[in-house]
């Protein structure tokens, strides 16, 4: 799939799909006139006859449209666009395109999305993500990508912006959708090792037996059930001096939680590829920042393990040492993700960075405060918090603040430990596991992310097949790219 700026001849190119963002006000839009136009008044009496076209991603489409060289016209609904701009049209692109890819087709025209760079980029990355689905290994397949899509109203550059965002996300969301037999730590490193090469940024691979010289006590206890090796890797990307500070991206890499003794329910376990999600969201934002040239240096940590049973097994009463040297008390096995960034964080900080930002997809609780569609926000410095919420919120994902009084450490005090890797009870779950996390920051800047609910969709969405969605790669791209 290929972008490419459209012509300003679009009405009168062929093409297999003219694809056309309309909101309630279409009847102003140049779109609109120049259709009706060329097809001399028979756009409007399908406009007022049928049912509301303009819903919310509602993709309307008409075979054969008179007097315009297109197989089909599609309408796609951006309604009272009172909602996020970039939001609005992320959806309707990726639901138009969602809806097209049930076949192959050779040129689809977009035409009407976007009315700045950043909501164009928005919805050229829409439109990617509606072209790829979850299919991996079916023998025939259900998603095809179109051969090109022409983009109306873009300059190249941007459109080559757009899709670095867009290819981003999809990598993200490929890499969460590739099942736990597939995508490990091992083979999470290399598919690391080639997004690396190809972007334009470096990668240092620390093994098991780095990662014991480096006392990761945390992160290998969690690993110790498993026989695949952990793997902890060390982004680096370097677009400002050498004396800049860099900026850390932390990431959870479990590519497969069940739990270990604090075993966890089928239906709880079955999409537990997912708990790769943060690790994933870090290596995609570094291959959109490197192939965005972004003037910053960042460094990215992402820990790579997977929570299993067996004789070697973390177990339930276990003390650990984390890298800091703080000792943890194991009181869940399930609360593994936290034992992971533990040490991820501690790595980062060695790189001495401005700030720290982790992804994870760390507790259940955080998706029965927020639901599935914003992710918890939880920080250990105000402006941050409301700088990344507020962007996050610009780009049309959303993030929310969650308390984080001094006293809810207080739960997670140990008794023979230093502190135990779960709060008192279930409340509030989401912030004690950001206070643990806490504990390994030493006060520098942070924000942690809690994507728990957004990062999968257990069923398709109009935009985005069900799976990995790629939440925040697009977001912290732009970030660093503004
Ligand atoms: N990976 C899970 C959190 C999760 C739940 C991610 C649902 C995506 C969807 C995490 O490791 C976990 O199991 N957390 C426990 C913590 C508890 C034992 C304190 C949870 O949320 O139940
Ligand atoms: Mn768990
Ligand atoms: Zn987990």
């Amino acid at each position: 799939m290929k972008f490419v700026s459209s012509n300003q001849d679009w009405v009168a190119e062929p093409c297999d799909a003219l694809v056309v963002a309309l909101d309630d006000n279409w009847a102003r839009t140049a779109e609109y006139q120049a259709i009706d136009r060329a097809t001399s008044g028979w756009f409007q009496r399908v406009m007022q006859s049928t049912e509301v076209p303009t819903k919310p991603n509602k993709v309307t489409m008409l075979i054969a449209p008179p007097g315009i060289p297109a197989g089909i016209l599609a309408i796609v609904g951006t309604g009272s666009a009172q909602a996020t701009a970039c939001n609005t049209f992320f959806r309707a692109a990726g639901s138009a395109m969602r809806a097209l890819a049930s076949k192959q087709r050779s040129v689809i025209r977009f035409v009407g999305f976007g009315n700045s760079p950043l909501e164009t980029r928005a919805a050229i990355a829409g439109a990617m993500v509606g072209a790829q689905g979850q299919d991996l290994y079916k023998s025939e397949k259900t998603t095809f990508a179109p051969g090109t899509v022409e983009w109306l109203g873009a300059k190249e550059a941007q459109i080559r912006a757009g899709e670095i965002i867009g290819e981003s996300v999809n990598l993200a969301r490929h890499m969460i959708n590739q099942p736990p037999n597939k995508l490990y730590p091992e083979t999470f490193t290399q598919r690391a090792n080639e997004v690396a090469n190809d972007a334009g940024f470096s990668i240092e691979v620390w093994g098991k037996e780095r990662l014991e010289q480096e006392r990761c006590g945390a992160l290998l206890a969690v690993a110790a059930g498993s026989v695949r090796e952990p793997r902890l890797l060390i982004l680096r990307y370097r677009g400002s001096t050498p004396d800049s500070e860099p900026l850390a991206l932390v990431g959870k890499g479990v590519t497969f939680d069940s739990g270990g003794y604090s075993l966890k329910p089928t239906d709880g376990m079955l999409t537990m590829k997912c708990d790769m999600a943060g690790a994933a969201t870090v290596l995609a934002i570094f291959n959109a920042i490197a192939k965005l040239k972004v003037r910053r240096n960042v460094i990215g940590v992402v820990g790579l393990v997977e929570n299993l049973v067996s004789g070697d097994a973390f177990k339930l009463g276990d003390v650990l040492t984390a890298r800091s040297g703080k000792t943890i008390e194991i009181h869940n096995t399930d609360a593994e993700g936290r034992l992971v960034l533990a040490d991820c964080l501690n790595v980062a900080l060695q790189e001495n960075p401005s700030h720290i930002i982790d992804f994870a997809t760390l507790t259940g609780a955080c998706v029965v405060a927020l639901g599935n569609d914003v992710a918890g926000l939880m920080s250990n410095q105000t402006q941050l918090q409301v700088d990344v919420q507020s962007f996050t919120e610009k780009c049309g994902e959303y993030t929310w603040p969650l308390p984080m009084h001094s006293f809810y450490s207080e739960q997670i005090t140990g008794k023979v430990a230093d502190i135990k890797n779960v709060g008192e009870g279930r409340w509030g779950g989401a912030i004690t596991a950001a206070k643990f996390l806490e504990e390994f920051v030493q006060a520098r800047p942070w924000v942690h992310l809690d994507i728990a609910g957004p990062a999968f969709l257990d069923s398709p969405k109009p935009w985005c097949d069900a799976g990995g969605t790629g939440f925040l790669v697009r977001s912290f791209a732009e970030w660093l790219l503004a």
